[in-house]
């Protein structure tokens, strides 16, 4: 049989072949297409399903204004967010899905000319109007801004002490492989941080899916290599969740 028919054969041969391994994978490993379900698409979701909760859509650019709106800082406490995350100068931190950088100049101010901020987005227009943000500020050589996928942060392994996620995880279009990849990026004993509103209150104003509740967050971050440390209760609106990846063994 020549190669270019032999391959095919193969392939559906293997497929048919049961796994070499008797055990069950464990949920990390099962494929993708297992992770996720198809489910009816409200008005703010994408008919994409992840533990029973349906993902929300992305913000768009248009949404900037709102993300820099004066009273922000009043209605959400964001001064109170940043002291609770406790940086140091030389941190290197992660600001992943930055949006216009409303969070990201403000952490290079606290980690100083010797720290570093990987500024992520999928949006090229976030990400103009974060540089323009930065360079109006004199901070953008302390920020390295990071085009990623839907799928992939881009950011180095090994590398963050902290990763910060601002009213971005429900709006994941691929949250298992994202959370995936930023747990690889911290170092050992980095913090991964949501920030998400709460889901468990109605007195917050925002639309159901742009929230989330604990047990939400904890039973879908249960599956990554990550130990839940604590819920900051500093906010008026938002759960600041930590996680941690555990310190290597000595
Ligand atoms: C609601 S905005 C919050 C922006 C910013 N964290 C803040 O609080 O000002 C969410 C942002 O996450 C970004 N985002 C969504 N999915 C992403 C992904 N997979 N990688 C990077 N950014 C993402 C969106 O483009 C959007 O700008």
């Amino acid at each position: 049989m020549p190669p270019s028919r032999l391959l095919p054969t193969l392939l559906v041969l293997a497929a048919a072949l049961p796994a070499a391994t008797p055990s069950a994978p464990p949920a990390s490993a099962a494929p993708p297409a297992a992770r996720y379900e198809a489910g009816p698409r409200t008005r703010d979701g994408i008919g994409k399903y992840y533990f029973g909760r349906e993902i929300s859509q992305v913000m768009g650019h248009l949404g900037a204004g709102w993300l820099e709106r004066a009273e922000r800082e009043e209605e959400e406490r964001t001064d109170l967010l940043l002291e609770a995350l406790r940086l140091r100068p030389g941190d290197v931190v992660a600001d992943f899905g930055a949006g216009s950088g409303y969070f990201t100049w403000r952490i290079a101010q606290r980690v100083g000319p010797a720290g570093r901020v990987h500024a992520v987005e999928v949006q090229p227009l976030m990400l103009e109007l974060l540089q323009a943000n930065l360079t109006r500020r004199g901070l953008a050589d302390r920020v390295l801004p990071v085009l990623g996928t839907a799928s992939d942060p881009k950011l180095p392994e090994g590398a963050l002490d902290l990763i910060l996620l601002v009213d971005v995880y429900h709006e994941l279009e691929f949250p298992f492989e994202v959370t995936a990849a930023l747990a690889r990026a911290l170092k050992p004993g980095g913090r991964l941080v949501l920030v998400e509103y709460r889901g468990e209150d109605p007195e917050v104003p925002i639309k159901p899916l742009h929230k989330m509740t604990v047990a939400q967050v904890r039973r879908e971050l249960a599956v990554h290599p990550l130990e839940f440390v604590e819920n900051l209760g500093v906010l008026p609106r938002q759960h600041l969740l930590v996680f941690r990846r555990p310190a290597a063994p000595r």
